[in-house]
């Protein structure tokens, strides 16, 4: 067992293990394992020895008040934050024994939506999705243009295809970041806060565009948010984060109807609870 006998929140990580044994025992792979991950920035211990299992082919969503870590876990699944201790094990390799090279890639079978789309401002629409198939494929122009129409046509912005990251709306930016997430056809697709800055109207069909490509394509998706809404709607799965630990893991259901004072008080938005500004 990867445990290290502490509890984690509520729930010993053993028994967090046990819930990603009891999934595999489904028939559920595994291509990403966090074991036991801890990371301390300073004094401050932001992930406090943390193990779980993201399920292949299902969406789970990372759910925990501003600055508990959710976007360091999101860091350290792509490799782009090294643990103090523990691993982070994608396609069964431990990515930090991992070389350089090896790391590099792994990371091609990622695609990555961070918090603010970070699309490049000086390309338009097209040439920011076809950019990871320019620098990490030799596939000729054709290809890549066969490739990027369908995926700007999946998201439905093939008549912006020509437009300046700067000249479209929020919502059309975080779509454009999507289809460059999955235009390598990434096994694992992250993303950080799809829904920030998105007005409700806009969050639902992002939403809506997030469940109908993962039916269509599989994989194992994890999604950052502080929308209870876009968990109730997209989550297979729910993991809460808080002080470090993940204090509940488990099929979306079971978080949403939990008696657990801390999610429910999550879940519900509720200001009278054990989770206060601190
Ligand atoms: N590179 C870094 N150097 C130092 N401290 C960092 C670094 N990255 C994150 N932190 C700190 O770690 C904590 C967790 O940050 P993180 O960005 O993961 O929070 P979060 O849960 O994503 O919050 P939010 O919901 O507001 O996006 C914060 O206190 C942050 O200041
Ligand atoms: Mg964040």
């Amino acid at each position: 067992m990867h445990g290290n006998g502490e509890t984690s929140g509520e729930l010993p990580t053993a028994q967090l293990v046990a819930v990603a044994d009891r999934n595999a025992g489904n028939g559920t792979r595994h291509t990403v394992k966090i074991r036991d991950v801890r990371k301390a920035f300073g004094s401050f211990q932001v992930l406090d020895g943390l193990t779980f299992d993201f399920a292949d082919d299902a969406i789970t969503t990372i759910l925990g008040p501003s600055g508990t870590g959710k976007s360091v876990l999101l860091k350290h699944v792509v490799g782009l934050l090294e643990p103090d201790a523990g691993q982070v094990m994608v396609f069964d390799q431990d990515i930090w024994s991992a070389s350089e090279r090896e790391r590099q890639e792994l990371r091609k079978s990622f695609g990555v939506l961070f918090q603010d789309g970070a699309l490049f401002g000086s390309m338009n629409i097209y040439d920011n999705v076809a950019f990871p198939l320019r620098k990490h494929t030799r596939k000729p122009e054709s290809e890549i243009r066969e490739i990027v129409m369908g995926r700007l046509e999946e998201v439905g912005l093939l008549a912006a295809a020509k437009k300046a990251p700067g000249e479209v709306s929020g919502g059309m930016k975080k779509r454009a970041g999507f289809a460059r997430a999955l235009v390598m056809n990434p096994k694992v697709v992250l993303f950080d806060e799809p829904d920030s800055g998105l007005d409700p109207v806009r969050t639902s069909l992002l939403n809506d565009l997030i469940l109908k490509v993962h039916k269509e394509h599989g994989g194992t998706y994890v999604l950052v948010t502080h929308d209870i809404q876009t968990a109730r709607k997209v989550s297979d799965y729910i993991g809460v984060l808080w002080k470090g630990k993940l204090v509940h893991y488990g099929p979306a259901k079971e978080a949403l109807d939990s008696p657990k004072p801390f999610v429910r008080q999550f879940l519900s938005g509720n200001s009278v609870g054990p989770l206060g500004m601190d």
